[in-house]
């Protein structure tokens, strides 16, 4: 294309297709290779999940067995590596340090330059683990406690639980944060996806993409809303007072974290699923006058803005039921979603065509340099 024609400028690149994916699809409802995820919500484990989605099939009992095994033997990290963090202050946001610590994972990793297929299922199962290990350990890091050890005859989503709250968790939280790490494994070309796809079409390799992504995900319209949800809810405070905070928020066109989606106009499928779980956790801790204040903002939201709670939405107050620290919540979505960047980042190398789009120039005309 000459650098003269004049572009069509679509801002935030909405509904353009910039490449093709068998990862995941938004067709005809959220999908992982062909399984819907409300099929995956009900039925998998976020293991059998995240194998899927690397893997490009179903796991068989041995195959998911030695993949667990796998995950589990990478959270032994070096001395140095914890050396490295103990050196950060204690005031570091969690988000920061894995996306330092994910690069850091590439000092000793002995992959970290092989963009081989072989290599990276190896890296990103490595990384599946590290991540976990490395948000629960930073987090005690900062409280002054001692990280806990991985388990490896638990499940993920317990390991995060106990390495983080040092009690032993309860099933059905257990299986509430399971299907909430599910639901965040994998979303498309979403912008943090994107950003995996852009680094690993330069030909660089995984490590790099991942720090990038988790750089993107950082951002309050990403991954960082789940945190600000429930800023949110604080500031509403009581069920009492959530439709006058609400209508004056919207009147002054504030932007409400958990709301609204470049994708979904009507609904989240991933927040209708997560829902069923919050409600069922706040009965429990006996919080039901937090979702009663989530239900009124979400009526009036919907009839004022038509605009759809998202995943986010749910996921933060089901992750404050299970008495999780804010600062973890966004680390969370990243322990999940690194399946998914993975995916997408092998996909990339596959079939690569580095990405480069055009941009339209608004700056001065052409001058002399005097
Ligand atoms: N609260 C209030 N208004 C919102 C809103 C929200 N959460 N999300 C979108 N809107 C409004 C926009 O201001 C815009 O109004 P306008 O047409 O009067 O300017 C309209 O709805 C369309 O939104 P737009 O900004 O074009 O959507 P987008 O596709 O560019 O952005 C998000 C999508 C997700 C970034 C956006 O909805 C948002 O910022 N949501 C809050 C952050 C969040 O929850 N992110 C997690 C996503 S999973």
């Amino acid at each position: 294309m000459s650098a003269e024609k004049q572009q069509e400028l679509v801002r935030g690149l909405e509904g353009i297709a910039a490449g093709e994916t068998a990862v995941s699809s938004l067709v005809g409802g959220l999908s992982y290779r062909g399984y819907a995820v409300e099929d995956l919500a009900k039925n998998a484990t976020y293991e059998e999940v995240a194998y899927l989605l690397l893997h490009r099939h179903a796991a068989d009992a041995q195959q998911l067995a030695a993949f667990r095994q796998r995950i589990a033997s990478a959270t032994t990290l070096p001395d140095e590596f914890w050396r490295c963090l103990y050196n950060l202050p204690r005031t570091t946001l969690p988000m920061d340090v894995l996306r330092t610590g994910v690069s850091l994972c590439a000092a000793w990793d002995p992959d970290a330059q092989d963009n081989s297929p072989e290599a990276e299922l190896r890296k990103s199962e490595r990384l599946i683990g590290q991540i976990a290990v490395i948000l629960a350990g930073w987090w005690r890091i900062s409280q002054e406690e001692a990280p806990l050890d991985y388990d490896p005859a638990q499940s993920l989503a317990a390991n995060l639980l106990r390495m983080i709250r040092g009690d032993e968790p309860e099933e059905h939280e257990t299986r509430a944060l399971d299907v909430s790490l599910i639901l965040y494994a994998e979303h498309e070309f979403n912008a943090s996806t994107f950003t995996a796809r852009v680094v690993a079409s330069t030909l660089s390799d995984l490590h790099s993409a991942i720090t990038a992504a988790i750089g993107a995900l950082k951002g309050p319209l990403h991954g960082g809303a789940n945190e600000r949800v429930l800023e949110v809810l604080q500031e509403v405070g009581s069920p009492e007072r959530a439709e006058s905070w609400i209508r004056t928020a919207l009147a002054q066109k504030r932007k409400i974290m958990g709301f609204g989606h470049r994708v979904y106009k009507l609904e989240d499928p991933r927040a209708t699923l997560l829902k069923t779980y919050c409600v069922d956790l706040a009965q429990r801790v006996k919080q039901l006058g937090m979702e009663e204040m989530a239900d009124t903002l979400e009526r009036i939201i919907r009839d004022e803005k038509k605009l759809p709670a998202n995943v986010d939405w749910p996921s933060g107050r089901l992750y404050h039921y299970m008495r999780l620290p804010v600062p973890l919540y966004t680390p969370l979505f990243v322990a999940a979603r690194v399946a998914g960047w993975a995916a997408h980042v092998m996909e990339q190398h596959a079939d690569n065509r580095i990405i480069r789009p055009a941009a339209i120039y608004t700056g001065p005309a052409l001058r002399e340099w005097k």
